[in-house]
Formats: C-alpha cells, sequence, structure tokens
C-alpha cells in the first residue's frame, strides 16, 4: 500500500517537473511573486486599485467583466473604493434599462460592462480560467508546485510580445511567446509610461502588467482571502480536535489496559 502512495507521488512529481507538460509547446510564463500568494497572502489594496486604473483606461475599450459587480469595488479584502468613488465610478458607464426603454448610467448594483469587441473575451473568470497557465489545457499541476497560475499568464502575455506581426485572412496577428498558438490577435494593449498613476508608482510595462492582473485575480476571487481564513480555522480546529480525541480515547481505555499490564 505504502509502495503504491510513493510510487504515485513519485508519477506525480515526474510529470509536474516533466518540461514538455509544464512548458507547453508554446508559452513561455514566469513565476511573478503576487501579496495574494501563499496561506496568509492578501490583496494589496493599492495594487488593485492600479489594477482598476490599468484597467478602465486600457484594457475596457475592448474586454468586458459582465460577471463582476461594481459595487464589489467598496468591499472589504478588495480596492476598497469609498462608496461616493463607487457611484461616480459606475455612472461613466451607460446601460440599457428595459423598464425605462432607455439607456441611463450604470449604479453600483449593475455589473461592469460587457465586452465592445466581438471576438475580445470576457476577463471577469480568466485568472481562474487560465490556472493552469498554459490555455485550457493547462494541467493545473504548475500552479500547485511552482506557484504559477492564472495571474502570471495574463502578465505574460501582455509582456510577451515581440514586434512580429503577421496578415492572415484579413486579420493581423501578433506574435506572443506567452499565448498558447504563439501568435494572438490582440494588439500589445500596454507600454511604458502609457497610464500615469496619481501616486506616483512605477509605471513601466512590467509593473503595469503586474498590476493589472493582480486586479483581475481579484475580480475572479474576491473572497481568495475570507477562504484561506476558513481553511486556517479549520486546519486549527481539526488540530484541537485530535488531541482531544486522542486523550479522550487514551482515557476511556485506560482501565481495559491497566488490566492487561498486570494480568
Ligand atoms: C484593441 C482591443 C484590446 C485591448 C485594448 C485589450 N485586449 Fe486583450 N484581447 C483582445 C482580443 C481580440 C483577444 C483575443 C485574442 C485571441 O484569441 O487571439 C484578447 C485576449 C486577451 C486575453 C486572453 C489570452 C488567452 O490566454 O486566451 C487576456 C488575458 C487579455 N486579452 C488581457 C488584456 C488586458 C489585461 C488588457 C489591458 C491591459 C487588454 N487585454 C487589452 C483585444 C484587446
Amino acid at each position: 500500500m505504502l509502495r503504491k502512495i510513493a510510487l504515485g507521488a513519485a508519477l506525480l512529481m515526474a510529470i509536474a517537473a516533466s518540461p514538455a507538460l509544464a512548458a507547453g509547446e508554446a508559452g513561455h510564463t514566469e513565476d511573478v511573486s503576487f501579496n495574494f500568494e501563499g496561506p496568509f497572502g492578501t490583496y494589496d489594496r493599492h495594487q488593485l486599485q492600479r489594477g482598476l486604473q490599468v484597467w478602465t483606461e486600457v484594457c475596457s475599450a475592448c474586454h468586458g467583466m459582465k460577471f463582476v459587480p461594481i459595487r464589489s469595488l467598496a468591499d472589504e479584502g478588495g480596492p476598497q473604493l469609498p462608496e461616493d468613488q463607487v457611484r461616480a465610478y459606475a455612472a461613466q458607464f451607460d446601460i440599457f434599462d428595459p423598464a425605462l426603454d432607455d439607456t441611463r448610467a450604470r449604479t453600483p448594483n449593475d455589473m461592469f460592462p460587457s465586452s465592445s469587441m466581438p471576438n475580445a473575451p470576457d476577463l471577469s473568470l480568466m485568472a481562474k480560467a487560465r490556472a493552469g497557465f498554459h490555455g485550457p489545457y493547462g494541467t493545473g499541476l504548475s500552479q500547485l508546485f511552482n506557484g504559477i497560475g492564472g495571474p502570471e499568464h495574463i502578465h505574460a502575455i501582455l509582456t510577451g510580445y515581440t514586434g512580429e506581426t503577421k496578415d492572415e485572412a484579413g486579420n493581423t496577428f501578433y506574435e506572443n511567446h506567452a499565448f498558447s498558438t504563439g501568435w494572438i490577435a490582440m494588439p500589445p494593449p500596454l507600454s511604458d509610461g502609457q497610464v500615469e498613476f496619481a501616486d506616483g508608482s512605477p509605471n513601466d510595462l512590467d509593473h503595469m502588467a503586474m498590476d493589472v492582473a493582480a486586479f483581475l485575480m481579484w475580480a475572479a476571487e474576491p473572497h481568495m482571502m475570507a477562504r484561506k481564513q476558513a481553511g486556517f480555522v479549520a486546519v486549527i480546529f481539526l488540530g484541537v480536535f485530535s488531541v482531544l480525541l486522542y486523550l479522550t480515547n487514551k482515557r476511556l481505555w485506560a482501565g481495559v489496559k491497566g488490566k492487561k499490564k498486570h494480568a
């Protein structure tokens, strides 16, 4: 039995370490150490706010996030914008309201807008959809063993352009080392200094890509911190419970065991 388990574990490690599976054909992704990683990791509120800014000024021109309610921008553990700023943020996007039979400004209870460009995917859940990080075919093992997941994939896509382009059937494709096929239909969206942060945070391509990747991770997994906390409490509880169970068991059998010894 033990040997089987050991064999299984060795096999799993071998698969995880195998460059063929871990690195895939095309698609090179590097580890980024984000604040929210590890059992005690939390989102960096300021990073999420910068990511929101990059999202709004750049990505939202094509992409949507229709599963994310705007009001969550005020939530604890998220970008934590003050309520009035969330209201002002929502109001800049219009929405068609069937009840009014007209368009109106969004309120915090509405969702973020949907993608405006038909072939740009909705990014609400992209950071989790790409958790295996080599496209939809990723095994997820690299995330488990190397801590490389969806946010790293997004960072890698944004920084993975080579500058080469090709035209195919009337569409332009851009060479990108991180994309599964090596050629992506998204023109390089970010470049050094494109977004100005009010607090003067670094705005080179690498930093902006990290900020927006962290923001998209939060969008896909807003309750990560609460989930980790619950897990932590559960582990402590189970630890205490095991000790109590052990002591109870000892006590219950003390009489029987004691007798045996003297017999
Ligand atoms: C000019 C429009 C446009 C802008 C601006 C844009 N994108 Fe894209 N994006 C696309 C299109 C189109 C695709 C689909 C590419 C494909 O499938 O080849 C895409 C795909 C993606 C993907 C999916 C990659 C994958 O693994 O399938 C991610 C992630 C992404 N974009 C992130 C971003 C982020 C973050 C920003 C802002 C910094 C951004 N995009 C700005 C058009 C855009």
